[in-house]
């Protein structure tokens, strides 16, 4: 394998010259929460019918497939959904997957997101199995407005309780990701970020986003970031920070009394394609290279009808090579009604 003029580390580089480093696996598309931007419960109700057992992918089937990619180059695995936790036995997964080592030997980032309601009683065991750090989904820490826009009457003190836990079990950093809705909790912003700042906890603003077609996305609801850095500037004064490493997401940003740092997640207003490094593995086992991709390839067809590690090597390699993704730098509002699929499906 050639060494990448990307960032100097082995690997395949797409069309536009981009590598592969980050895996985002979906271990599952069931979630216990509605959220109104992801899955409105009018549209996700009773009789949706959610994949059944036997199509989703075994956890030995993941390790598989992910000692592949972090052979070609991947150096952070991310846990998502669905709700991952939701998903039985989530420790086993993350003990095979802490086990893989990088072309370089050093371990893999090993990652989760997760929507906190279930964090109380798995923290620990995560924890142990090889969980480093986590990032918990909370959009609001007023209970009415989490409670609506969770879409399920979920309270926001279980959710506080379950970063607790994830604090005594020793994960670090805590993340604590937010989406910020016009006309739901805009107001949220400068409290969430006031909470953040005291307990430690690394807050990111996200500007809601047209992923799928479920959630009836409009423009008009986008709180931009540069409103949201705004806010908080006016209360708690904020300067620009670089970023970490090339392709980060959030674009990063400390307060002047050096009492922390946010970060904001522009998909909408300031895209980051240009680096864009990240595969998603969804939990059927379609491989898509885009958030907002319609289709995806099957890759657990081969996986389960005796493809080598080799024939699974050359589909990823021949997939990433053709890669061109780049919606959110062309995205309008006419784009936006283009078929994807929906987020908790291929793993947000
Ligand atoms: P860190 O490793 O902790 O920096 O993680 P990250 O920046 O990858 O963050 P995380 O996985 O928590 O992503 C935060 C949110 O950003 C996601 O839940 C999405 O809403 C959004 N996001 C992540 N990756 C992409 C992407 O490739 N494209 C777009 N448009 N949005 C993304
Ligand atoms: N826009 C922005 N972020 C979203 N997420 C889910 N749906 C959307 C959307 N429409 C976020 C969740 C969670 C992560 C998995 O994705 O809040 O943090
Ligand atoms: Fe569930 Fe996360 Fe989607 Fe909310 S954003 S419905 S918690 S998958
Ligand atoms: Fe990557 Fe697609 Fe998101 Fe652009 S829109 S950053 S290509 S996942």
């Amino acid at each position: 394998m050639t060494t990448s003029t990307f960032d100097g580390r082995p690997g395949v580089l797409d069309r536009r010259g981009r590598a592969l480093r980050d895996l985002r696996i979906s271990v599952t598309d069931r979630c216990n929460f509605r959220c109104t931007y992801c899955m409105p419960a009018e549209v996700f109700g009773r009789d949706y019918a959610f994949l059944p057992h036997s199509e989703v992918l075994t956890y030995e089937e993941i390790r598989r497939l992910a000692a592949i990619f972090v052979d070609l180059g991947v150096g952070k695995l991310r846990i998502t959904g669905g709700e991952p936790l939701v998903r039985k036995a989530l420790p086993d997964l993350i003990a095979m997957l802490a086990q893989l080592r990088t072309p370089e030997a050093d371990p893999v980032d090993l990652t989760l997101t997760t929507n906190g309601s279930a964090l109380r009683p798995l923290a620990r065991p995560l924890a142990d199995a090889g969980l480093r750090r986590i990032t918990v989904s909370l959009d609001s820490l007023d209970d009415a407005t989490f409670r609506r826009m969770n879409g399920v009457d979920f309270p926001v003190t279980k959710v506080l309780d379950g970063i607790a836990a994830a604090r005594e079990a020793g994960l670090a950093p805590i993340k604590v990701n937010m989406v910020v809705k016009r006309g739901e909790n805009e107001a949220s912003v400068v409290p969430m970020a006031r909470w953040a700042r005291d307990e430690g906890l690394v807050l990111r603003f996200i500007e809601y986003m047209d992923v799928g077609t479920a959630n009836g996305w409009r423009l008009d609801d986008v709180v931009s970031a540069a409103e949201i850095v705004a806010a908080i500037d006016a209360e708690l004064p904020l300067q620009a920070v670089e970023a970490n490493y090339r392709g980060e997401v959030a674009g990063r940003w400390r307060y002047r009394d050096d009492s922390g740092e946010i970060g904001v997640i522009a998909s909408v207003t300031q895209p980051f394609c240009g680096d864009c490094t990240r595969a998603r593995l969804s939990a059927e086992g379609k491989l898509y290279t885009c958030l907002f991709s319609a289709v995806g390839t099957d890759l657990r067809a081969p996986l389960r009808s005796g493809a080598s590690d080799e024939d699974l090597r050359a589909i990823l390699e021949r997939v990433w090579a053709a890669r061109t993704d780049r919606y959110s730098e062309l995205r309008t509002e006419a784009t936006s009604h283009l078929p994807r699929v929906e987020m908790f499906a291929l793993g947000g």
